[in-house]
């Protein structure tokens, strides 16, 4: 804004449509279609709402756009189309370039272990009924999970989407930052508007230290520690259920204000998995590449994974089943065995950095299980 108008001038946040207009816009684009086109609409009223719900974060000029498409291309409108709805969204949220975007249809993450933090969102959610509601009770902010690399914190991110089944939306936050003054912040108030559009949904901000948590460089002129400032700022005053799953590996790099008290609903410490948790991941990964576990001599398995991250687990089970597809022969416990021990765990190349995590995260976070 030129400075010599500057005062005159009134800024104003344009929000994307809410339902009631994107329902507006449906209706009339129904009409449209009905009367100039010949279209066949065979939607019920609650299907209707679908489509609106599958809507939610397109501008209505996007809004009518797909649904005039989705009506021409058959000549018909029907719940079938809703899945194309959501496929067009999904490309339209991609190409915006800040937000990933996983619809709850996509999302067929299974996750094993983890019982207090299954817990506790089981306990979280009552946060977005009408009773709380009603009691005047604000819907969960978000949390924070820390620890190691490849012990499945991506992986909550996604299974908590899928448990509460609401939409995940990934902020890219590299993607944020624009070498242009002043983008940067835009980017990032976009991405908020489109969550919020499209609560209830979970916005998940992966390895948060990187890049709204890198406060400490003046590099960028202060851009990451304004950026930082808005996202303290939204946190605090939200009142959309959109809820935050932030994850990090470096604890040292993230700001005191963020790990303090009010910010996050609660903050989690994921730490290597124990007996249990690996059985279920064995079991998790055998089961996905068609493999029987009741096959493997489990107890020998969970030996020989101690110390082991589940991506690590993961991992093992994939080199062997490539070994054993070049050698011939069926994967058994043996071929298992020689991949896992043939890798060097985290748990030992890192030893250190562990062990620092461990010490500070132990007695100030709670752990997953
Ligand atoms: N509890 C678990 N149940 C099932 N699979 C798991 C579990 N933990 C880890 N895995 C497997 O390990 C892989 C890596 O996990 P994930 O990407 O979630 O780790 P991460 O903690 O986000 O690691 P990074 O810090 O590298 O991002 C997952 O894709 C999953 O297949
Ligand atoms: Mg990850």
């Amino acid at each position: 804004m030129p400075r010599e108008i500057e005062h005159d001038a009134v800024f104003y946040d344009l929000k994307l449509p809410d339902r009631d207009e994107l329902f507006q816009a449906v209706r009339e684009v129904v009409q449209t279609m009905k009367h100039k086109h010949r279209t066949v609409v065979e939607l019920q009223p609650e299907e209707m709402q679908a489509l609106v719900q599958a809507m939610t974060g397109m501008t209505l000029k996007q809004a009518r756009q797909v649904l005039a498409y989705a009506a021409l291309d058959d000549g018909k409108l029907t719940m079938g189309d809703v899945d194309r709805i959501l496929h067009r969204k999904t490309q339209l949220i991609r190409a915006g370039g800040i937000l990933d975007y996983l619809p709850l249809e996509d999302n067929r993450v299974e996750w094993g272990g983890f019982a207090n933090l299954k817990q506790w969102l089981a306990r979280a959610q009552v946060g977005f009924s009408p009773a709380a509601k009603a009691l005047n009770l604000s819907p969960p902010k978000g949390i924070l999970i820390v620890g190691i690399q490849g012990c499945g914190k991506s992986l909550a991110a996604k299974a908590i989407a899928r448990e509460w089944k609401m939409p995940l939306l990934k902020l890219d936050a590299g993607r944020l930052y624009d070498k242009y003054v002043g983008e940067s912040e835009k980017n990032f108030r976009k991405a908020i508007s489109l969550a919020e559009s499209m609560s209830p949904a979970v916005l998940w901000i992966d390895e948060i230290e990187k890049s709204l948590g890198a406060t400490g460089t003046d590099t960028d002129g202060g851009l990451s520690r304004r950026l930082f400032g808005s996202f303290l700022t939204w946190m605090q005053e939200k009142s959309q259920e959109v809820f935050v799953v932030a994850t990090a590996n470096d604890i040292s790099q993230i700001p005191p204000e963020l790990l303090r008290k009010g910010r996050f609903d609660e903050i989690f410490y994921v730490d290597l998995p124990d007996l249990q948790e690996r059985g279920a991941i064995l079991r998790i990964h055998l089961t996905l590449h068609k493999q029987d576990p009741r096959d493997f001599d489990l107890p020998t398995l969970l030996q020989v994974t101690e110390g082991y991250s589940g991506a690590e687990i993961e991992q093992a089970v994939i080199a062997a089943l490539y070994r054993a597809l070049y050698l011939e022969k069926p994967l058994d416990t043996d071929l298992l065995v020689q991949e896992i021990q043939g890798m060097i765990p985290l748990s030992v190349s890192r030893k250190e950095h562990l062990h620092q995590l461990r010490t500070l995260a132990q007695d100030r976070f709670i752990n997953t299980r």
